[in-house]
């Protein structure tokens, strides 16, 4: 793909310092490594999945991607620009805010109770876009309302009035409304029950293919992932280890890790169910990692010295999946 990618990151890093990391503290500072070294580029009107387990960094990387956090180190560009260095309130006046938004996991929480739906809708408008005038408003947030089948008659009630599938149509309509170029949806379904999931998933991929907004659907459940996106990306303890085609990640998935995520779901097919892999033992610790041992060292069905003595760099084949693994499976 030769256009400029809406957000490219590289060699992204977002590391926590534990227990304030002041003068006093006693030893070597202690720093989680929520992001390590992560690369990725989105372009326009693509939907890419981003799995991994609890822990693995999903939410960090959105966050930061977003320009809601500060990276440690690494670069981000959006539409070919640096934002890497902006500060956050410079961020929030340039164009470009806009132009990227976040859908949180829960409805509920990111709701503030005390906005009617409308100007729960109207706010980011308000924030972001500066309509007009009141008609404009009204024109813009009843438009996204029916593109996200909102019921018009909603607009005038509160959050706590509304089923958990509409305050996340609500959500999604908060962010579609500014008219961005990328969604970062965390886990927008997760809170909700599987018929409602599907008709959200349904609508996300309706915005996408009508509005032509790209999506970064960040899940733990690969078959939600499978249904939306043509891309995945598979995080394990702050790291990419594998990413490619939907079809090459479901079809032949090489990393232990990715293995062992797919050999977990439970198929509807007799005689389709892949043998399970378990990953036994602990993983390893997310705070000061050692840099020469493999994340996965410990847990890894595959694991040989080699992968205790040289940690596995990100290569990108010329079938551009991208694997961190010494002995990745064929
Ligand atoms: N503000 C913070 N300070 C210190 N550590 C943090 C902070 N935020 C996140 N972490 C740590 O960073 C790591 C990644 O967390 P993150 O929330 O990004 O994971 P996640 O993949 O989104 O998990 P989940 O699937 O449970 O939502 C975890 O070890 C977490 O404890
Ligand atoms: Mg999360």
């Amino acid at each position: 793909m030769t256009e400029t990618p809406i957000i490219e990151i590289e060699n992204l890093e977002k590391h926590f310092v534990l227990g304030g990391g002041g003068m006093l503290q006693r030893g070597p500072v202690q720093k989680l490594h929520a992001v390590d070294d992560v690369s990725l580029a989105i372009h326009p009107g693509e939907a890419v999945g981003l799995v991994g387990e609890s822990g693995c960094g999903k939410s960090t990387l959105s966050r930061v991607l977003c320009r809601l956090a500060d990276p440690t180190a690494g670069r981000i560009r959006m539409k070919g620009q640096d934002v890497t260095d902006l500060t956050t309130a410079a961020f929030t006046r340039s164009p470009l805010r806009r132009m990227i938004q976040m859908v949180f996991q829960d409805p509920t929480e990111s709701l503030n109770p005390r906005f009617t739906v409308f100007d729960l809708i109207a706010d980011p408008l308000r924030q972001l876009a500066a309509p007009a005038n009141r008609a404009e408003l009204k024109t813009k947030v009843e438009a996204v309302a029916n593109a996200v089948n909102l019921p018009l008659p909603l607009l005038s009630r509160f959050p706590h009035q509304l089923s958990g599938g509409q305050k996340a149509r609500v959500g999604i309509a908060r962010a579609m409304v500014v008219e961005p170029w990328l969604l970062v949806l965390d886990e927008p379904t997760s809170a909700l029950d599987v018929s409602v999931q599907a008709t959200v998933l349904q609508l996300l991929d309706r915005l996408r293919r009508e509005a032509g907004v790209a999506l970064l659907f960040v899940s733990h459940d690969l078959n939600v992932v499978r249904l939306l996106c043509s891309r995945i990306v598979v995080m394990y303890l702050g790291q990419v280890v594998e990413s490619g085609t939907t079809e090459q990640i479901f079809n032949q998935p090489r990393h232990p890790y990715t293995r062992a995520l797919l050999s977990a779901i439970p198929t509807l097919r007799a005689g389709q169910q892949r043998e399970r892999i378990k990953l036994d033992g602990e993983p390893q610790s997310p705070v000061n990692p050692s840099p020469s041992i493999c994340r996965l060292y410990g847990r890894c069905p595959s694991q040989q010295d080699r992968c205790r003595q040289i940690a596995p760099e990100l290569i990108t084949g010329t079938d551009g999946r991208g694997l961190r693994c010494h002995f990745p499976a064929a």
